[in-house]
């Protein structure tokens, strides 16, 4: 596999702690971009492939519960994104698509590097070689408290939120804090406690700043 640019598309990334509402903002989102004529594809990890789809249910479902190591849990999501990377996200790319996705490999440094203590130069390596060095353009940051995230009611209550404690969540958020403030051109940070509207406007002009880079955006940036 040889994908290091993302010459066409644009891909953009959602990060944040459990129950920021990335899954509900993705399609809302997807929606307010469409106008604009450019192809959207939304699509999430770990998942989104037949393989990735298989490997979510050995990565999340509860029951029955298994011990995996941090390392372990970072190769199988690693495996995940291989897959989704080849097959989904790089031919979207190619064909000049804006590629939105719930969590990447940021997910991976701050839930098993950060929180479970995998070694971040190593983990580091893994993701360029499950993406092929394939970086976002744009990761918006959704960031609000643990608890308010955790108290969120979500439809599905994934292995992080069942067995891990405050004490990770809190470092997770702090990693990904800790991530936009060293790159701060390619995240934006946006509250994600306050009302839905809020956090889809904030999103929506977050792309602005990247909107340039595609005629069938900037359209719909400069009409907004
Ligand atoms: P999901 O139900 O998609 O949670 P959310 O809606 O909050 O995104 O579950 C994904 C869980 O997997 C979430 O707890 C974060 C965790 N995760 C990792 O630990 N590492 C990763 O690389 C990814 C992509 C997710």
């Amino acid at each position: 596999m040889a994908v290091t640019t993302n010459a066409r598309g644009l891909f953009i990334t959602l990060e944040g702690p459990d129950g920021s509402g990335k899954s509900s903002l993705l399609p809302r989102l997807a929606a307010r971009l469409a106008p604009g004529g450019c192809e959207i594809v939304t699509t999430r990890e770990p998942g989104s492939t037949p393989l990735g789809e298989r490997i979510r249910s050995l990565l999340l479902d509860t029951e029955p519960r298994i011990d995996h190591t941090g390392r372990a849990d970072a190769l199988l999501f690693a495996a995940a994104r291989a897959q989704h990377v080849e097959e989904v996200i790089s031919p979207a790319l190619a064909r000049g698509a804006v590629v939105l996705c719930d969590r990447y490999a940021d997910s991976s440094l701050a839930y098993q590097g950060v929180g479970s203590g995998v070694p971040m130069d190593q983990l580091r390596e893994v993701q360029r070689f499950a993406t092929g060095g394939l970086l976002p353009d744009l990761t918006i940051l959704l960031d609000l408290p643990v608890e308010v995230g955790l108290s969120r009611k979500s439809d599905e209550i994934t292995r992080f939120e069942a067995f891990q404690d405050v004490a990770y969540h809190e470092r997770v958020r702090a990693a990904f804090l800790s991530f936009a403030a060293a790159e701060p051109g390619r995240y934006v940070i946006v509250d994600a406690s306050g009302d839905r509207d809020a956090v889809l406007e904030a999103s929506f002009a977050a792309i602005a700043r990247v909107a340039d880079r595609l005629p069938c955006l900037a359209g719909l940036v400069r009409a907004d």
